[in-house]
């Protein structure tokens, strides 16, 4: 199979991989057509932690590199000689885990002398866009957009007015990530990991009016400075105290009630700041990525909120919003099309690479 033999769409072939957190992730596209999107998680083995444990993460993706690799190449039905380059997540991420994919990625570039792209893996979240999960064609990504990036490891706000060359981050959390108070505050209800899902279940029969608790960063003082971001650890605790004098006071936590009210307080900032985002800079588009875009309030707020300010929403299939090797792939496929040199091999893994490094170390 070659890029003349167009069964698959046009396009060069490459396979991406991640490792930036605790998902490896290998995937395979063809310009802009997914071919595969093969994912191991370490989540179990961090259930009882709480959340991620870095060295756990990092040596579940030595262990789960090698056979997700196979599976990914066996499913898009290709032989690995045949790939016309390399993309990799370079950063932002968890140094022990990035460490492993620059690593394998490496190798097989040299291995396969085959180009090798490193690559940002918050843009990557945007590029998943040009992706149809389906396999059908995609398409490229519609400038410009603001991308709300929310998952358990970051809590950003894009403004993309180029996906190869112009990204500009407008605002991130300044403590803990949206996924991350899920989890905290499903823990706190004594729900276990990931506590998201989990939240979101409770609270479709929850009250989200029965408690105001506080939306971070929403002051007219705080929008003066961290207009664009987030915090998320006030709301934490107030969680928590508000369970705790319940339970101090002897009286039945509701628990619904409070999962409901939570996940109406995240969904609600996070959604108005990613649109005044869109408004304040006249984009009329808001692209959303992340495993918390899961978040079944977040996905009713946005399109309701978007559908009344008159932004286009779209919001990639789920497969490809939580972190996959098929976006690293699809980003790279987009740096190559745009004619981008590969990166040079000594590149390594930058755990705050910042978002304006699309691509590290390009030749
Ligand atoms: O993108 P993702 O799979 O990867 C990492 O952050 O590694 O996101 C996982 C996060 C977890 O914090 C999880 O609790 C959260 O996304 N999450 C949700 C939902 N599903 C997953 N948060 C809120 N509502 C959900 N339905
Ligand atoms: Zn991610």
């Amino acid at each position: 199979m070659n890029a003349q033999n167009s069964s698959h769409g046009d396009g060069p072939l490459v396979l991406g991989i991640e490792t930036s957190c605790d998902e490896t992730g290998v995937g395979i596209v063809r310009g802009t057509t997914l071919l595969s999107n093969t994912i191991a998680s370490s989540m179990e083995e961090h259930a009882r932690y709480g959340g991620v444990v870095p060295e756990v993460a990092a040596r579940a993706h030595l262990e789960a590199l090698t056979p997700t690799l196979r599976t990914a190449v066996a499913d898009a039905g290709i032989d690995l000689a045949d790939v016309d380059a390399i993309a990799v997540t370079s950063g932002p991420g968890l140094s022990g885990a990035l460490m492993v994919g620059v690593g394998a990625a490496k190798a097989l570039a040299l291995s396969l002398r085959k180009p090798l792209y490193a690559v940002n893996h918050l843009v990557g979240h945007v590029g998943a866009d040009v992706l149809d999960a389906a396999g059908g064609p995609g398409h490229p990504v519609e400038v410009p957009t603001v991308a709300l990036l929310v998952s358990g490891g970051h809590t950003s706000l894009l403004l993309v007015r180029d996906l190869v060359s112009d990204v500009e981050l407008l605002g991130e959390t300044i403590d803990d990530a949206a996924g991350e108070a899920f989890d905290k505050v499903a823990r706190v209800l004594g729900l276990p990991y990931p506590g998201g899902p989990q939240i979101d279940r409770v609270a479709a029969d929850g009250d989200p009016r029965a408690i105001r608790f506080p939306r971070g960063l929403t002051k007219p003082k705080d929008l003066e400075r961290h207009r664009y971001d987030f915090s998320f650890s006030g709301l934490k605790t107030a969680v928590a105290r508000w369970v705790e004098q319940r339970q101090d006071a002897g009286e039945e936590v509701p628990v619904a009630d409070v999962a409901a009210s939570f996940r109406e307080a995240v969904a609600d900032v996070l959604i108005t700041k990613a649109l005044a985002a869109c408004l304040d800079h006249g984009v009329p588009r808001l692209l959303l990525g992340g495993g918390v875009v899961a978040n079944a309030r977040v996905r009713q707020l946005a399109v309701q909120r978007a559908a009344e300010a008159g932004v286009t929403l779209r919001i990639p299939a789920l497969s490809l919003c939580t972190d996959n090797g098929a976006m690293i792939a699809a980003l790279g496929a987009q740096l190559i099309m745009a004619g981008r040199a590969p990166s040079r091999l000594d590149f390594g893994a930058d755990s705050t690479l910042p978002v304006t490094d699309i691509q590290v170390a390009a030749l």
